[in-house]
């Protein structure tokens, strides 16, 4: 305790228990009712692994459609696109399937100012080294960034800008919150940006159950592994093994819900928060939405962005999307 007696002491041990920026988000979510968790807490080392995993699942069609998009019509995107692009990732992760893109941009272009944006440092890192190793005629300038706290960073690209958000995470947030977010993007740009947006098509719920609930559980560790987290960086004690990972398809609002639910009453006690937290038998912790779109509602929400949508490329089961949009 001597510790406390002087000033850099003091410090340091502010430092040592002050919580992370989320914390506040956290205490709301799981005061609230239906309880809820951000789903931006999924994104830390082990759950950006983890998402990786994901997308190579036999279920999780996504990134396979998507990079069947890219790889079919990368070409075709880069020409609509035009020439002279600085390259904006938007929730990068490590860049996987971007690098198609990029190559093809780079057939058009000199060279292919790459700034890959995100949340995981650890991601980052990774898709510096991919991008470098499959694009030598990029050059990369990652960014961690969260989105929470605006689009800012957009001003630091210089020139011609062509902003990729890609994958489905566009979905993650409900109608309003998208546009509002599109929004945003949409100040930071200069008439003639380009936006490509991924989104993920409403199918038969045959098929999207198991994209969100493998057989192999990987999507249940994903999920889980948020508890994992506020465990460790809030000093939380949830029992993981008294949760199970549950997938909804609600037709009626058009998306996937990502639930924790929680198999017998249980009393959680998160020591950074002084929050105690009392869970019912069944009880449900709301983690994610996965909106599905149709193209109408792709073209009203960037439409009501500001933005203006150019062309639509489609996988051939016409699964999922890659959408075109000017500033
Ligand atoms: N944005 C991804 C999606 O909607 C994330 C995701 C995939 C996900 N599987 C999940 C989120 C399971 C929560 C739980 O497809």
């Amino acid at each position: 305790m001597a510790i406390l007696g002087d000033p850099v002491g003091q410090m340091i041990a502010r430092e040592l228990i002050s919580p992370p920026p989320y914390a506040e988000e956290v205490l709301r979510g799981l005061t609230s009712r239906p309880k809820t968790l951000p789903f931006k807490l999924f994104y830390d080392h082990v759950g950006s692994a983890l998402f990786e995993e994901i997308t190579a699942l036999p279920e999780y069609y996504l990134s396979r459609s998507e990079l069947e998009i890219l790889r079919e019509f990368a070409g075709e995107i880069a020409e609509t696109v035009g020439p002279g692009n600085n390259v904006v990732e938007l929730g990068s992760g490590t860049a996987a399937k971007t690098c198609t893109l990029l190559q093809a941009l780079a057939r058009r272009q000199i060279r292919v100012p790459y700034f890959p944006v995100d949340i995981s440092p650890a991601a980052l890192a990774e898709a510096r080294q991919r991008v470098e190793q499959q694009c030598p005629l990029t050059s990369v300038r990652p960014v961690v960034a969260d989105f929470g706290n605006g689009f800012g960073f957009l001003r630091d690209v210089p020139g011609r800008r062509l902003v990729l958000y890609l994958g489905s995470s566009i979905g993650n947030f409900d109608p309003e919150a998208a546009i509002a977010m599109l929004r945003s993007v949409h100040e930071e740009l200069a008439p003639g940006d380009a936006l490509l947006l991924g989104t993920d098509l409403i199918k038969d719920a045959s098929i999207l159950l198991p994209a969100y609930d493998d057989a192999q559980g990987v999507t249940a560790e994903f999920n889980k592994n948020i508890l994992r987290r506020l465990n460790r960086e809030l000093r939380a004690n949830f029992d993981l093994s008294l949760f199970r990972h549950l997938a909804r398809w609600n037709p009626h609002s058009s998306r996937m819900e990502i639930y924790l639910q929680c198999k017998r009453p249980q009393s959680v006690h998160i020591r950074m928060l002084q929050l105690s937290v009392e869970l019912a038998a069944g009880e449900r912790i709301h983690t994610e939405n996965s909106y599905k779109y149709t193209l109408p509602m792709v073209e009203t929400i960037l439409c009501r962005a500001g933005f203006a949508l150019q062309q639509t490329w489609y996988d051939s089961r016409k699964w999922f999307a890659l959408h075109l949009a000017r500033a």
